[in-house]
């Protein structure tokens, strides 16, 4: 996915695991990834500093347990992420989003063509939505890597039911937060920010598509996109935006940030297709991270798995254009 830091998307070094991320690393890196670590864990995520706390603990939806899909251990969602606000390396977003960078309170926006334009701060909206439940999902990243995340949160269908879309609404433009004082990848400019990110208004509404504000039970830790983040898991990681603070109802198809970067390699439906490569490498397989030396990659399924539920979405689409 790198354009400009020659670092952390290219394939050959975004597709090992941790451990091996790890090992390669100098000493000195490795035992800072480590002590951050564990000061991490000791610090269990206090709920005044960081994220959304309300609605815990949710409620498992049992259309999407964890008898399905095993999920990923925790310390490696919540370390091994792709936040380029806050550095383009694997492990950087979970030092430099933890330097002051506050995510409560936290104010998001309904707007553009909707009848009920309103802004609420994260924890009222929770309450006023009803609540959180627990869906373990299936995340496939665009570089060709995999996790399962038991996520916290409710469906997006809600907060556009809130909104209440005008006839001539037809996408959703997601925007994320700018704050370059906090944000050192937004102080160097690795990608034009603020992050932004589009979805028809069929996908938005759809059943599977989730507005998180957890992990594991608790609180989105800040390098996973505190307080409030999409998830679409039919989807390339690239489409689940972090730390929302706007959504804007549009009547044209907006640009996403990836696509205004590299529109022959990244496109706006970004749909999971193992039938169609990325120009610089295969879709067709992907390394599950945490899955240890001897189960380390599996076949990547069309639409991540979720065939059966989205691809009515997608009737008549040349997906090999649509990409
Ligand atoms: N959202 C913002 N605001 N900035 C980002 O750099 N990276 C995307 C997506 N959302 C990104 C973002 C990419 S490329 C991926 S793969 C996922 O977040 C990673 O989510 P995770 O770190 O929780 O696994």
């Amino acid at each position: 996915m790198l354009i400009r830091s020659p670092k952390s998307w290219e394939i050959s070094a975004s597709t090992v695991t941790p451990e091996a991320l790890y090992h390669a690393r100098p000493r000195r890196e490795f035992l800072r990834t480590l002590g951050v670590g564990l000061a991490g864990a000791a610090l269990a995520r206090p709920g005044a500093l960081f994220g959304a706390t309300a609605g815990f603990p949710s409620k498992e939806n049992p259309l999407y347990p964890a008898a399905k899909l095993k999920p990923t251990a925790e310390e490696y969602v919540t370390v091994y992420n792709n936040f380029y606000e806050f550095g383009t390396g694997k492990d950087e977003p979970k030092v430099n989003a933890n330097k002051g960078w506050k995510t409560d309170p936290w104010t998001i926006e309904l707007a553009g063509l909707v009848n009920q334009p309103a802004k609420f701060d994260v924890n009222d909206l929770v309450k006023k939505i009803g609540g959180l439940e627990e869906r373990i999902y299936r995340f496939r990243c665009v570089e060709a890597w995999s996790m399962v995340i038991p996520w916290d949160g409710f469906p997006l269908a809600k907060l556009v039911a809130l909104a209440d879309p005008k006839p001539e609404a037809k996408y959703l433009k997601l925007t994320s937060f700018n704050d370059p004082k906090s944000a050192i990848g937004q102080r160097q400019g690795n990608l034009e920010y603020p992050y932004v990110e589009g979805l028809r208004l069929d996908e938005a509404t759809h059943e599977l598509a989730f507005m998180a504000t957890g992990l594991f039970g608790k609180p989105l830790p800040n390098q996973n996109g505190a307080p409030i983040r999409l998830v679409t898991p039919w989807k390339y990681g690239f489409k689940n935006i972090k730390s929302v603070v706007k959504i804007e109802f549009t009547a044209t198809q907006p640009k996403n940030t990836w696509q205004a970067m590299a529109a022959n390699e990244y496109g706006f439906y970004a749909n999971v297709n193992p039938k169609v490569d990325h120009p610089r490498w295969s879709q067709a397989s992907e390394q599950i991270i945490g899955g240890g030396f001897f189960a380390s990659r599996q076949a990547t399924l069309m639409f991540n798995g979720y065939e059966k539920e989205v691809a009515s979405l997608y009737k008549g689409l040349d997906l090999a254009k649509n990409f």
